[in-house]
Parts: structure tokens; C-alpha cells; sequence
């Protein structure tokens, strides 16, 4: 196909210029506006990125409009559907799905580096027993760089793919231990018989003196979890991930970093922020003044749940955990009022013009909240789930990023401030203001 070109002028003198225009294999084009610094010193703005493709990447794509989600193009609902989350980390990292024994090697391994040396269980002890499991996720896997960093040689595609077979393996335990200690229960180990999400549930949730017999129902469901979270293409903490990796950085550490972007409110944090706001909603008659607070201007308020910056349509994803949280309260037997204010807030804002106009739909955190409350996670837990299963996802980009690298990141600005000025040679007086 014939190269297109964005043409336009920037003077009168340069006459009209040009820049290539980047084709993907699906979504938006791309205008390539690498020239324009070096022929006309000029940078683009485009504050949060909201219209900059920061990167090519094989992995995922979202039509936002169209509320689709593939992962190495398959939607995420047959994902869900059909697979397991160790499959999808398996697709998400090499690009296509394994066969029987690629995936039954790929698990090896796994099972091979799912323990915690010794000593990480030891740091625990220093973080108070009330810190927040995100808080402890950030300094632990940060830490895990100080264990395997002289072992692996960032250049030698083996040593990556090991480092990220390792993350994923060790984030089961990470997370379930930051749950444990808090409580001050002694923290369990995984056992080689239990798959992924099992194993982590038996973590989480099992005595070390007694049988933990794992549910199958809230097993899978969990699985489903994990799956819906793995990856969501160039996101605020994958692309923390990702710029942290450019200048070479150890991988944990580059994880550690995207934990930390993760917890913020505005990204994972939302499904602790959503059981918040439905728990002081408390009831369906409380929901207008929740809803009229959300369309006020004057007020910081928002409901949490709602609202993507890439889907302007409804979030995949928010269907298959809605369907997986009353398929679990059902199988428990349990009514959550909860789930009955979420359903009718759902309703009531999809009719309400204010979202409407603004395509606020409800995201993948709406529902998790209700999910994990009925499996009884502690709300504190949520986000630190979230971040068991986007590791999946960092790591694949950490691996694309290395294989592809176009060196570091380096983002330019506006400047707004002083121009240039002289230190005073005087000493400076200030007059007290009034
Ligand atoms: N409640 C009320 N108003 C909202 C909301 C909301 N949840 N989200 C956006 N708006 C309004 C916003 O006030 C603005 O109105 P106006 O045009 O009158 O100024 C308009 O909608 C556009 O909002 P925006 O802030 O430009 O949208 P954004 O793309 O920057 O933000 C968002 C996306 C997810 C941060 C935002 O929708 C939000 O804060 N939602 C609640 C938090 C949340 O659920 N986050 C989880 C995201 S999904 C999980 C993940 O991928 O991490």
C-alpha cells in the first residue's frame, strides 16, 4: 500500500510540509511526528495522552467505541469463557496459545519458582502490621531486585523470560502474605498439586494447620478474575512499567513501579473506591443524591466504577465479572444488598443524560468489588488481586519492550516558567506581604 502523509503548513516560507502516517493491523492510524522536532523544532502537546500512540505494540488492542478487548486477537469474552489464566499469561508473553506440552512446561515453571526465599518473608516483619497490602506489594517485588539481579543478564532473552516466569510465579505468594501478616496469621506455602488461582486461595484464606479444600466455583471464578485483569495494552502502570524498563532497569523493580501507579484511585484502586461508595450509598434511595453529587461540578465527587479513558461504550469486561458475582452469591447462598444498590445505580446513571452524553459506562471495577466481598477478600485486598493479574501483562510488555527497544524514554515539554534571569548580586529583600 502506498505510504499516506498528513500534509500541512507550518509557515508561509517552508511552504507545505509532510510526516508519515503509520498504519497499525487494527485502530487509529498513527501520524509519525518524529520530524517535526528535527525539522522544525517544534514538539507535539498532548497532556495525559490522550492522543499519543507512545509505542508499536503486538499485545492487546481496545476499540473503546466498540467496547472490544483482544488479547494477540482473541476477544477477552471467549478468553474468559474457555481459557485459564495461566494459558492467557502464556498468550499474553509468547504471542500465541500454547499447545498441551508448551503449557504444561510453561506451569512447570512456574511451579518451580512459585516459593518466597526465606529472607523476602523475613522483610515483612518490618512494615506495620496495618500497612496497606499495596504499600507492602511495592516494597516487596521492588526487593525481589536485590535477589535475583547479579543472576540474570537483561540481554540474553533466556535470563528475561526467567525473570518474568518468576514474577508471575512469586506474586501469588507476595500478595497472600501481605494479607496474612497484617492479620498475623503464618503465612502458607503453595502446594504443587493446585493450580494458579487455587493455590493463591489457599494462601489468602487457609490455616497452616488445617486442610483448605478450595471451592471450585469461587476457584474459577477467581481464574475468571485473574483473566479480565491480565492486560489492558498501554494503560497509566503498564506504561509505568514500560518507561522504567527503557533506561535498562531491573525488572522487579520496573514491577514494583507499576504496582505503585496501579493503587491511585483513578487506575486499580477503583474497585476498593467503588465498595466505598456503595457502602455509604447503603440503600437504593440513597442512589439520586450519590447520582446528583456525581453530576455536580462544585463537587469533587464521582462514581467510582464508572467512566474509562479509552471505552466510551460498555467495558467488556464489567458483563463477564457482573455475571461471575451473581453466579457466585447464588452458589453461596448469600444476598448482598450491595449488589442490588450497584445494579440499580448501573441502571439509573445509563439513563441519566449526564452520563449518557459524557458515555460514562460502568468499568471492569463496578462489579469486582461485589465479587471479591462475596469471596471474602477484605476491600484492603482488591487492588493487590488487580496487581496479581496485570503482572501477567507487565511482563509481556517488559519482554515486547526489550525485544523492540527504541532506547530510553524521554518525553519533552512546555515550558511555562521564568525565562532566563541573573542570581542577585544584592541580597534579596522581600516586602512582608499585607
Ligand atoms: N463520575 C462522574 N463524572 C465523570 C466520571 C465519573 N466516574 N468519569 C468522568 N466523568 C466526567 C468528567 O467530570 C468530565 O465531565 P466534563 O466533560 O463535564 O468536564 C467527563 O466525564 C470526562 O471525564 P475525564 O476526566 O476527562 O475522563 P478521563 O478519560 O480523563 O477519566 C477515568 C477516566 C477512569 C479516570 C474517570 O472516568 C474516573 O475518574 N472514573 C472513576 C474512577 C474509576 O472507575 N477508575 C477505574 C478505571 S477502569 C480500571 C483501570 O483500567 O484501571
Amino acid at each position: 500500500m502506498a505510504q499516506k502523509y498528513l500534509n500541512f503548513t507550518v509557515s508561509e516560507s517552508e511552504g507545505e510540509q509532510s510526516l508519515p502516517i503509520l498504519d497499525g493491523t487494527l485502530g487509529p492510524s498513527a501520524v509519525d511526528v518524529q520530524p517535526l522536532y528535527n525539522k522544525h523544532g517544534l514538539f507535539t502537546f498532548d497532556p495525559g495522552f490522550r492522543a499519543t500512540a507512545s509505542t508499536k505494540s503486538a499485545i492487546t488492542f481496545i476499540d473503546g467505541d466498540a467496547g472490544i478487548l483482544l488479547h494477540r486477537g482473541y476477544p477477552i469474552e471467549e478468553l474468559a469463557e474457555h481459557s485459564h489464566f495461566t494459558e492467557v499469561a502464556y498468550l499474553l508473553m509468547f504471542g500465541e496459545l500454547p499447545d498441551a506440552a508448551e503449557l504444561a512446561k510453561f506451569e512447570a515453571s512456574l511451579n518451580m519458582h512459585n516459593l518466597l526465599h526465606e529472607q523476602v518473608l523475613s522483610f515483612y516483619r518490618g512494615f506495620r502490621r496495618d500497612a496497606h497490602p499495596m504499600a507492602v506489594m511495592v516494597g516487596v517485588v521492588g526487593a525481589l531486585s536485590a535477589f535475583y539481579h547479579d543472576v540474570m543478564d537483561i540481554q540474553n532473552p533466556a535470563d528475561r523470560v526467567h525473570a518474568a516466569i518468576r514474577l508471575i510465579a512469586k506474586m501469588p505468594m507476595i500478595a497472600a502474605a501481605s494479607y496474612t501478616y497484617s492479620i498475623g496469621r503464618p503465612q502458607r506455602y503453595p502446594l504443587g498439586k493446585l493450580d494458579y488461582s487455587s493455590n493463591f486461595l489457599q494462601m489468602m484464606f487457609g490455616r497452616p494447620t488445617d486442610e483448605y479444600q478450595v471451592d471450585p466455583v469461587l476457584g474459577r471464578a477467581f481464574d475468571v478474575i485473574l483473566m479480565l485483569h491480565a492486560d489492558h495494552e498501554q494503560n497509566a502502570s503498564t506504561s509505568t512499567v514500560r518507561m522504567a524498563a527503557s533506561s535498562g532497569a531491573n525488572p522487579f523493580a520496573c514491577i514494583a513501579a507499576g504496582i505503585a501507579s496501579l493503587w491511585g484511585p483513578a487506575h486499580g484502586g477503583a474497585n476498593e473506591a467503588v465498595l466505598k461508595m456503595l457502602t455509604e450509598i447503603g440503600s437504593v434511595e440513597n442512589i439520586p443524591r450519590a447520582i446528583a453529587r456525581a453530576k455536580d461540578k462544585n463537587d469533587s465527587y464521582r462514581l467510582m466504577g464508572f467512566g474509562h479513558r479509552v471505552y466510551r461504550n460498555f467495558d467488556p469486561r464489567s458483563r463477564v465479572i457482573q455475571a461471575q458475582a451473581k453466579k457466585v452469591l447464588a452458589h453461596i447462598g448469600k444476598d448482598d444488598p450491595l449488589l442490588e444498590v450497584a445494579v440499580r445505580l448501573e441502571e439509573i446513571a445509563l439513563k441519566d443524560d449526564y452520563f449518557v452524553e459524557r458515555k460514562l459506562y460502568p468499568n471492569v471495577d463496578f462489579y469486582s468489588g461485589i465479587l471479591l466481598r462475596a469471596m471474602g477478600f477484605p476491600t484492603n485486598m482488591f487492588t493487590a488481586v488487580f496487581a496479581l493479574g496485570r503482572t501477567a501483562g507487565w511482563v509481556s510488555h517488559w519482554l515486547e519492550l526489550q525485544q523492540e527497544s527504541h532506547g530510553i524514554d524521554r518525553p519533552r515539554q512546555l515550558y511555562v516558567g521564568k525565562t532566563l534571569r541573573h542570581y542577585p548580586t544584592a541580597p534579596v529583600r522581600r516586602t512582608a506581604s499585607k
